[in-house]
C-alpha cells in the first residue's frame, strides 16, 4: 500500500506523462488547457473528440502522441452530463478509469484537474477527489494469492493551473493519503478471515497503529474484562477458544475542551452462536468486525493529521461468536459492568451484547460529550435502506448535522432513522432489565433503542453499516468485498462536530 501522489503544475508541453486523464463530457468540447498541445499534435486531439462518443461515466479513449514527444498519451474519460456530476459520481468516475488503466498495466497516471470542475466546487475539493476514487478504485486483494495481481497503479499525480500554489495543497494530499490508506487497510482487514484476523491480531494492529501514529493503546484482556464486570461482552467470547480482547486507543493533544468516544464492534466471526445462522454466506461474517475496524483506521488517521482541541477514544471489543460446550444459551442472563441484566433471547444478537460493555466503558471511564457506536448490526437495517448506506439514529442535534455534512463531504451515504420510543416495550424481558432483541418487524430501530440503554445521559449516534460494509461486484470506486466505509465519514464527522460543539 505504498503509494506516490504528486501535485505538479507548469507548461503541458514540457510535460511527460505515460497517461494523463481529461475529461470528455457529453457534447465534449476541447478543454482550454489542451489548445496549444493539440496544435502540437496535429489536431488528434479535437478530431478524436468530434468522433468518439464516449457514452458510459468512466469509460476512456486513449489517444497515442503522433509526434513521439512529451506526454505518451491522452485519456479521454465519459462524464455524461457536466450540471450532473457531482464529487461523489467524480470519485466513481475516477475509480473505474483509474482501476481500468492498471489494468491495462498503466501504472502511472495524472489527471488534468481545471477540466474536472463542475458546479462551483473548489480546485482542492476536486483534485482529492479525483485522488480518492483513483487510489481506492485501484484496490485488489491478493495477500493469499500465489498469483499476484501484477497490475498496480502506484504513481497517481494532479496536474494544476498556474495560479495554483502547490505548496498551499499539501494538507488536502496529506489529509487524503491518511483516509485512502486508512480505508484500505480497513477493506484488508475485513477481507481477511477470521483464521487470520483473530481478536489477538486486531489488538497487534491497534498497538501498531497507536505506535506509527503516536497514540496511546491498552488492551484489556479476558481476566481484566471480568474484573471490570463486562459479562455481556465476555458472554458473547465464551462459546471460543480465541482470547478475547478489549482494545482502547487514545488521542489526547495537549489542548482539548472536548472528548469524542467511538466503539466499533469487532466480531472477528459471526456464526451465531448456539442460534447458528444458516450456512449460506456464512462466510462473509469474517468481515462483522468492519464497525471495529472502522473505528482503528479512524484512529490511525487521527494521529496522522492530529486535529486540533478534541480528545478522541476508540473503543473496540473484540471477540469471536461461536456455538460451544461453555457457549451462551438462550434464556441466560448476563450482567453488563454497569449492572444491567440481560436476557439472552437471541446468540445471533451478539452485536449489541459486546457495545452494550464498550458504551458503558466509554461513558464511565472518560465522560465524553458525545459516544458514537459503530457496527455490522442488523440484517433488519439492510433490508430497509439496502446495501448503498448505512442508517444513523440520535436525539441528538448537533451529532446529527455533523454526520449529514461529513457524508456530503466522504460520499458515504447514510439516513436518519428513527428512536421511536414505543418500540422499546418490545425489549421488556420476564426475568431481566432487558432482552437482548425485540419482535420481528422494526429489527434495526429495537436494536438501537436496545444500545440506547447504555449511555445514559450521553449524547450518542449508532451507525448500522451493515449494508455497506460489503460489496457483491465492483463499481466506481468500490471494489468487490469489503468497501471499507466508515474511517472516512467518521473523520470528516469528527472535524464537522468539533467545529460546532462548544
Ligand atoms: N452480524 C449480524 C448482522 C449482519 C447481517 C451484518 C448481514 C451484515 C450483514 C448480526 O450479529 C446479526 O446476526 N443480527 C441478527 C439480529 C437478530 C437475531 C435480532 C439479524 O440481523 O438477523
Ligand atoms: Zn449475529
Ligand atoms: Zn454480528
Amino acid at each position: 500500500m505504498k503509494f506516490n501522489v504528486k501535485l505538479n503544475s507548469g507548461n503541458l508541453l514540457q510535460a511527460n506523462y505515460p497517461v494523463l486523464v481529461v475529461p470528455a463530457f457529453e457534447d465534449p468540447a476541447l478543454p482550454p488547457d489542451l489548445r496549444e498541445l493539440d496544435k502540437l499534435w496535429k489536431g488528434v486531439l479535437a478530431s478524436a473528440l468530434k468522433s468518439e462518443v464516449l457514452t458510459a461515466d468512466g469509460e476512456l479513449y486513449i489517444v497515442p502522441n503522433p509526434i513521439g514527444k512529451g506526454i505518451h498519451r491522452i485519456a479521454f474519460v465519459g462524464m455524461g452530463k457536466s450540471d450532473q456530476c457531482d464529487l461523489e459520481k467524480l470519485r466513481n468516475i475516477a475509480g473505474t478509469a483509474a482501476n481500468s488503466l492498471r489494468k491495462r498495466d498503466v501504472g502511472r497516471i495524472c489527471f488534468l484537474v481545471e477540466p474536472f470542475i463542475t458546479f462551483d466546487y473548489k480546485i482542492e475539493n476536486v483534485g482529492q477527489t479525483l485522488l480518492e476514487g483513483a487510489l481506492l478504485g485501484s484496490y485488489s486483494f491478493d495477500q493469499f494469492k500465489a498469483e499476484k495481481d501484477t497490475h498496480v497503479l502506484s504513481n497517481v499525480e494532479l496536474h494544476l493551473p498556474k495560479h495554483i500554489n502547490i505548496k498551499d495543497l499539501m494538507p488536502m494530499l496529506d489529509e487524503t493519503l491518511a483516509l485512502t490508506t486508512s480505508t484500505l487497510m480497513t477493506r484488508d482487514w475485513c477481507n481477511t478471515p477470521g483464521n487470520l484476523a483473530t481478536p489477538t491480531h486486531l489488538a497487534r494492529l491497534a498497538k501498531d497503529i497507536a505506535k506509527e501514529a503516536g497514540l496511546s493503546v491498552k488492551v484489556l484482556d479476558e481476566k481484566d474484562c471480568e474484573r471490570l464486570g463486562m459479562g455481556s461482552f465476555l458472554a458473547v467470547s465464551r462459546g471460543s477458544d480465541e482470547p478475547p480482547k478489549f482494545i482502547v486507543i487514545d488521542y489526547k493533544p495537549k489542548r482539548h475542551s472536548k472528548t469524542i468516544c467511538f466503539v466499533g464492534k469487532a466480531i472477528t466471526f459471526d456464526s451465531g452462536g448456539i442460534s447458528l445462522k444458516p450456512g449460506k454466506d456464512m462466510h462473509l461474517m469474517k468481515a462483522d468486525k468492519g464497525g471495529g475496524l472502522a473505528v482503528l483506521a479512524t484512529m490511525r488517521t487521527v494521529g496522522m493529521l492530529q486535529p486540533d482541541n478534541v480528545r478522541i477514544i476508540g473503543i473496540v471489543p473484540a471477540c469471536e461468536n461461536l456455538p460451544d460446550g461453555r457457549a451462551t444459551k438462550p434464556g441466560d442472563i448476563v450482567t453488563t459492568m454497569g449492572g444491567k441484566s440481560i436476557e439472552v433471547l437471541n446468540t445471533d444478537a451478539e452485536g449489541r451484547l459486546i457495545l452494550a460493555d464498550g458504551l458503558e466503558y466509554g461513558c464511565s471511564e472518560y465522560r465524553p460529550d458525545a459516544i458514537i457506536d459503530v457496527a455490522t448490526l442488523t440484517g433488519s437495517c439492510v433490508i430497509a435502506l439496502g446495501q448503498d448506506m448505512s442508517g444513523y439514529w440520535t436525539d441528538d442535534k448537533n451529532i446529527a448535522e455533523a454526520i449529514e455534512k461529513a457524508a456530503e463531504i466522504s460520499g458515504e451515504r447514510t439516513w436518519r432513522m428513527p428512536l421511536h420510543k414505543p418500540y422499546a416495550e418490545q425489549l421488556k424481558s420476564d426475568c431481566a432489565d432487558t432482552a437482548n432483541i425485540g419482535g420481528p418487524w422494526g429489527g434495526s430501530i429495537t436494536a438501537a433503542l436496545f444500545l440506547k440503554q447504555f449511555v445514559g445521559d450521553t449524547p450518542w449516534m449508532h451507525l448500522d453499516i451493515a449494508g455497506p460494509f460489503w460489496a457483491e461486484k465492483s463499481s466506481g470506486y468500490l471494489t468487490k468485498g469489503a468497501t471499507g466505509y466508515g474511517p472516512r465519514l467518521l473523520y470528516r464527522f469528527i472535524t464537522q462536530w468539533a467545529a460546532t460543539v462548544k
